[in-house]
């Protein structure tokens, strides 16, 4: 069943998930803060990545590195001369629009598939696109005029200043992508850690971009989490095709066992040639059907030697890799699973949110709302409720298997004496079991565990609870 995005979003703030970035101030557009339930979504994620790909897979390691970093980094990467959007702005109502989106949608809803001409394996240029949106008399989805000004290119990096006196000032970037921290780090990591290829750097942090269309709650945002993985293959056409269709299994297998969405929503997509990036030779995308149509989650892009080699020529600084059995010495090709970890959270948030119709005790109809994340993502796993707030006893048991339970688990004490109300608040927060201490408790010290899905309940003893 499909629910609005704005039911989504107003759940999302009553209940602690996300609020809306400097509320009080009457917002900063687009931007969003993590609620204590958001936080914990994250974190959870993150502790299973971590667990998967460096604790258990043994191939990967990962790092932390800076947001801020030397300015010559993004001339190597390419993000201050490639990194943009080509804009054009309706002549008539001068709202601004990025032209290729434009003529993407304007294709959706067109019979005429006809892509603008573009040269192998570039991007289409932005005389072409403009060529494209006269010919094809593309209207402005604002006021349906089709006269449109030349495309002007857009730069998405945010730029900061670093420095103390008046005229040291260094014109410096906040990263647009998590990757070339760990491309900088290469050597170090040779240098330092007994690594041998094939093997992964793993980075989870901000990045930023500023975004013309941002939107859809916490979609695209201009801040938001990465969580990247550069895998380091040999130059061997072989060996990275191999290792990049393993990284489309893999990340698909990840997006099911680590954020737990249903599989039938998932998609892969093969990018056309004029929308490869343009560190890119091959590009998929796992992409989610989200209310309003179907979005990218992640890229698995083979980004062949492109960063290393650059580097190379920009820093001066040898990064190529020695086999130590052949002795070869080679600069390395890259597999790249890029996902986002601001839009994980989102997916798990909109995946998980039912409705849900149900006969009560006393025969009447009822709907509750119950978010069904999976135990492992649910951002508290067991609430819990002494069934009468002035049993000094019956709160202090409660309280006492709480403390017990909270040492390995987020766990809630709900103490506020109306367990229907309780009931309904951790339904909605996704908590899996509710476990409630009553008056035959205080006799026999079991307890009842209720299921949040079935909403069934059992009685167990109070040293019997597990996860
Ligand atoms: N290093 C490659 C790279 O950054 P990308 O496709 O531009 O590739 C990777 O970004 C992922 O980051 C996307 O699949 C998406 O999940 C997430 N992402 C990108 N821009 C975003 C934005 N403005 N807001 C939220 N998430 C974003």
């Amino acid at each position: 069943m499909w629910f609005s995005l704005e039911t989504i979003v107003s759940r999302a703030k009553r209940r602690g998930f996300a609020y809306p970035g400097s509320d009080i101030y009457g917002w900063l557009a687009n931007a969003r803060d993590l609620g204590p339930y958001g936080t914990e979504i994250k974190r959870n994620i993150e502790n299973s990545r971590r667990t998967y790909f460096v604790q258990e897979r043994g191939d990967i390691i990962w790092l932390d590195s800076q947001i801020l970093m030397n300015p010559k980094v993004r001339e190597a990467s390419g993000h201050v001369a490639g990194f943009s959007d080509p804009l054009v702005d309706c002549k008539k109502c001068k709202s601004r629009f990025r032209a290729d989106k434009l003529i993407e949608e304007s294709l959706l809803k067109s019979k005429d598939k006809e892509l603008p001409k573009n040269r192998a394996g570039e991007k289409t240029p932005a005389e072409d696109l403009f060529a494209f949106l006269w010919a094809k008399k593309v209207k402005c989805p604002v006021c349906w005029a089709s006269e449109w000004t030349e495309p002007k290119k857009f730069n998405l990096m945010f730029k900061t200043e670093q420095g103390v006196i008046e005229g040291e000032w260094m014109d410096i970037y906040l990263r647009p992508e998590t990757a070339q921290g760990i491309f900088v780090n290469f050597k170090n990591i040779l240098d330092t850690m007994r690594v041998r290829i094939p093997f992964g750097i793993a980075q989870v942090g901000k990045a930023f971009r500023n975004e013309i269309t941002p939107g859809n709650f916490m979609f695209r945002v201009r801040e938001f989490y990465q969580m990247e993985i550069e895998y380091f293959v040999e130059n061997d056409e072989k060996v990275w095709l191999k290792a990049f269709k393993e990284w489309m299994q893999t990340s698909k297998k990840r997006w099911i066992d680590e954020i737990w969405i249903s599989e039938k929503k998932l998609k892969f997509r093969e990018h056309d040639k004029e929308e490869l990036a343009f560190y890119s030779k091959g590009t998929f995308d796992v992409e989610y059907e989200f209310p309003w149509g179907r979005g990218e989650l992640q890229g698995i892009a083979y980004r062949t030697d492109y960063d290393l080699s650059q580097h190379i020529k920009f820093s001066g600084k040898d990064l190529q890799y020695s086999d130590p059995l052949t002795g070869k010495r080679y600069v390395p090709h890259v597999i790249e699973p890029s996902r986002g970890l601001t839009r994980a959270i989102l997916t798990a948030m909109i995946d998980a949110y039912d409705e849900e119709k149900y006969t009560d005790g006393n025969g009447v109809e009822q709907t509750r709302v119950v978010a069904r994340f999976h135990k492992n993502i649910a951002p508290i796993k067991f609430a819990v409720i002494p069934l009468v707030k002035k049993d000094e006893k019956m709160v202090q048991m409660a309280h006492d298997i709480y403390k017990k339970l909270s040492k390995d688990h987020m766990c809630e004490f709900d103490d506020s004496g109306n367990i229907g109300k309780s009931y309904r608040r951790q339904d909605e927060i996704g908590t899996p079991y509710c476990i409630t201490v009553d008056h035959q408790s205080l006799e026999d010290g079991t307890v009842t565990i209720r299921e949040r899905d079935s909403m069934k309940q059992k009685r167990i003893k109070s040293e019997d609870i597990t996860f």
